[in-house]
């Protein structure tokens, strides 16, 4: 049997690394399709070699566009690959537009999927990422949950108890992989004490009165401690136009590698984001995190992490809060099951789903 992989987008990469790995381990055939959605070195190419993933079988270059333009040229570009390689499962990650457009390509063709992470949910359906979730969660065949909530909201939208298994989160196999690797002195001109600020959510940057309204928090920071900037390409353009530029308290740098990015998370003294995934990071390091978000699909990052959701207003107050508390510890238990062994645990229920055995949830 065959399993592929389809994979986008930054995020994709850090959580199929684990899957793949414990796959290979357990001697299933298997390929990536990279859909080409992120295409700059610092974006792709720089996590291939930082988490060791194996070269894709085939990379379909859709790039950048609109939802509509993007969406449309990964449906036709999957479709064709995914028919000619004729896979017996697709596994698809998280919530972006490769995900979305694989897991619909795949429901036509008549091909089994696995979603991985799956049932996260932050009830805002002005988050594209949210529409992504639900019509994945409800198109898919296996399930894999990263927290025990996501198996409550998939339930109450009608998905199968036998199609669900919560395996704790690969993001966080990737994050134990990498920590012997994790040093900032790696990172050249980084302060002693700082701060690391990354944001590219729509809801923030994609507006100039949004993007003034975040900078000119995001500058007040700055002025408690020194925050480096590692900018998305999103929103490179309008967070320099709102004047997040480098200057006294700021040093504005490209993307970094998954490596770099985490030695830097982890000296830090104060993260404020509004990534999806370095919200979990954070929380696996000790590292205060304060999210500039209404909402977040990973409410477990607050009840159990150092996570806090902030408005742009409220900002500045709570990094002065967070920094003289000092190095936060947990809150409660980390979460169940991040752990570490997410991948092997998702490799061993895919391989028996390929001999025709549903492992027990
Ligand atoms: C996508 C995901 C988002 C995820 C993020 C991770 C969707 C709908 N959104 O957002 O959930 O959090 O990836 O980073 O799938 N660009 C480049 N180089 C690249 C890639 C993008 O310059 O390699 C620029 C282009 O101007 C592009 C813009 O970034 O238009 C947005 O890229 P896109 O992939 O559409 O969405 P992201 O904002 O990256
Ligand atoms: N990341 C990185 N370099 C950066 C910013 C983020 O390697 O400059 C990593 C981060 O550690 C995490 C992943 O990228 O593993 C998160 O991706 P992103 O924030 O782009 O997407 P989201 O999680 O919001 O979907």
């Amino acid at each position: 049997p065959l399993v592929l992989h389809v994979l986008g987008a930054r995020p994709n990469f850090v959580k199929a690394a684990p899957v793949v790995r414990g796959l290979d381990e357990l001697g299933v055939r298997q390929g990536i399709i990279h859909t080409g959605q992120h295409y700059d070195a610092l974006m792709s190419d720089v996590f291939f070699a930082d988490l060791g993933l194996p070269e894709p079988v085939a990379n379909l270059g859709v790039g950048s566009g609109t939802h509509a333009k993007q969406t449309a040229a990964l449906l036709v570009g999957l479709e064709e690959v995914v028919e000619a390689q004729e896979p017996d499962l697709v596994v698809v990650y998280g919530d972006v537009n490769s995900t979305l457009a694989a897991i619909l390509v795949c429901a036509k063709l008549g091909i089994p999927t696995a979603h991985v992470e799956a049932g996260l949910r932050s009830f805002d359906r002005g988050m594209p990422e949210e529409i992504n979730r639900i019509v994945t969660d409800s198109l898919s065949d296996l399930l894999f949950a990263t927290s025990p909530e996501a198996l409550s909201y998939l339930a109450t939208e009608g998905v199968p108890a036998a199609k669900m298994h919560l395996v704790g989160n690969p993001m966080i196999d990737s994050l134990f992989a990498a920590l012997p690797s994790l040093d900032s002195s790696r990172l050249e001109g980084i302060p002693a004490r700082y701060g690391v600020a990354t944001l590219h959510r729509p809801a923030n940057v994609d507006t100039p009165e949004a993007a003034a309204e975040l900078v000119s928090a995001v500058l007040e920071v700055s002025r408690q401690i020194p925050l480096v900037v590692p900018i998305h390409p999103r929103g490179r353009a309008r967070l320099a136009a709102a004047g997040l530029v480098d200057g006294p308290g700021v040093k504005v740098v490209d993307p970094l590698g998954y490596v770099d990015f985490l030695s830097l998370v982890k000296g830090a003294a104060l993260v404020v984001t509004d990534s999806g995934g370095v919200q979990e990071e954070t929380t696996m390091l000790g590292v205060p995190c304060l999210t500039v978000r209404p909402n977040t699909e990973r409410p477990i990052t607050v009840t159990h992490g150092t996570n806090r959701l902030v408005t742009p207003a409220a900002l500045p107050a709570a990094a002065s809060k967070a920094l003289a508390d000092g190095a936060s510890t947990p809150a409660g238990e980390l979460p169940v099951l991040w752990d570490g062994a997410s991948g092997p645990r998702i490799a061993r229920v895919i391989a028996a789903w390929l001999k025709g055995e549903n492992l027990s949830p």
